[in-house]
C-alpha cells in the first residue's frame, strides 16, 4: 500500500508530538530548546510533516520585521530521514514565506550541505541583522557558536504590496 506524506500547519493537538521530536535534538544542542509554552505561543510559525498521519517532521518560520525570515526548529525523525521529508518541509516554509511577502529566508545550521542541495548558499553570519542573535542567549554554545549561516533569495521580483480592502461605507440609520 502506498504511504502518504503531507505537510500542513501545526495545530494545538500537535504540540506534545512536536515537543517530543525536538527534545533529543535540543539536548544535543543541534537546535535551540523549546518549551511546550513556547510552542503554543509560536504555534502559528510551525509546519508539521505527517507520514500516514503520524508526525515525523517539524519546522518553524520566524518572520523578522523586514523582509527576512528564519527557518528554525527543523527536525525529521531519525528513522524517517533521507526520504525527502526535510525537503518538503523547507519547500513548505518557502511557499509560506513568499505568501507573506518575505524576500529572503535564512537558517543557522550544522547541516549546510543539506541546505546547499535546496539552493541555500552559505553567507557570512555578519550579514544577518543583529536582532537575529537575540534568541541565541538561550543556547549553550552562545559564546562559542559554530553554526553556519545559509540564505536563499526567494524572489528577485519586487514584492507586491498588501492588498488593501475597499473601504466599506456604513450608512447611518
Ligand atoms: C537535516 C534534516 C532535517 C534533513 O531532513 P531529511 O528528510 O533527511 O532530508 P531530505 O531527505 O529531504 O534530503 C534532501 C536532500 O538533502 C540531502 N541531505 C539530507 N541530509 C543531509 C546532510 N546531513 N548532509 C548533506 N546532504 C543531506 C539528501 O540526500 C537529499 O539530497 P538529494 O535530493 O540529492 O537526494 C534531518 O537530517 C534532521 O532532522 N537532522 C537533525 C536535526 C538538524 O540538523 N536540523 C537542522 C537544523 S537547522
Amino acid at each position: 500500500m502506498p504511504h502518504n506524506i503531507s505537510v500542513r500547519n501545526a495545530s494545538v493537538d500537535d504540540v506534545d508530538a512536536i515537543h517530543a521530536l525536538l527534545v533529543p535534538f535540543a539536548e544535543t544542542h543541534i537546535i535551540l530548546p523549546r518549551t511546550r509554552d513556547d510552542l503554543f505561543q509560536h504555534l502559528q510559525e510551525f509546519l508539521v510533516a505527517l507520514y500516514d498521519n503520524e508526525l515525523v517532521g517539524v519546522v518553524a518560520v520566524h518572520i523578522y520585521g523586514s523582509n527576512l525570515a528564519e527557518i528554525r526548529s527543523l527536525v525529521v525523525r531519525p528513522d524517517m530521514q533521507r526520504h525527502g521529508i526535510g525537503r518538503l518541509l523547507i519547500e513548505g516554509c518557502e511557499k509560506w514565506a513568499v505568501q507573506l511577502g518575505v524576500a529572503r529566508i535564512f537558517a543557522l545550521t550544522y547541516v549546510p550541505d543539506f541546505f546547499g542541495k535546496l539552493g541555500y548558499p552559505r553567507v557570512r553570519r555578519e550579514s544577518l541583522p543583529h536582532k537575529v542573535w537575540t534568541v541565541c542567549v538561550h543556547c549553550a554554545k552562545f559564546t562559542d557558536c559554530d553554526e553556519i549561516a545559509v540564505e536563499k533569495r526567494l524572489s528577485d521580483a519586487p514584492i507586491e504590496p498588501m492588498k488593501i480592502l475597499p473601504i466599506i461605507e456604513i450608512q447611518q440609520p
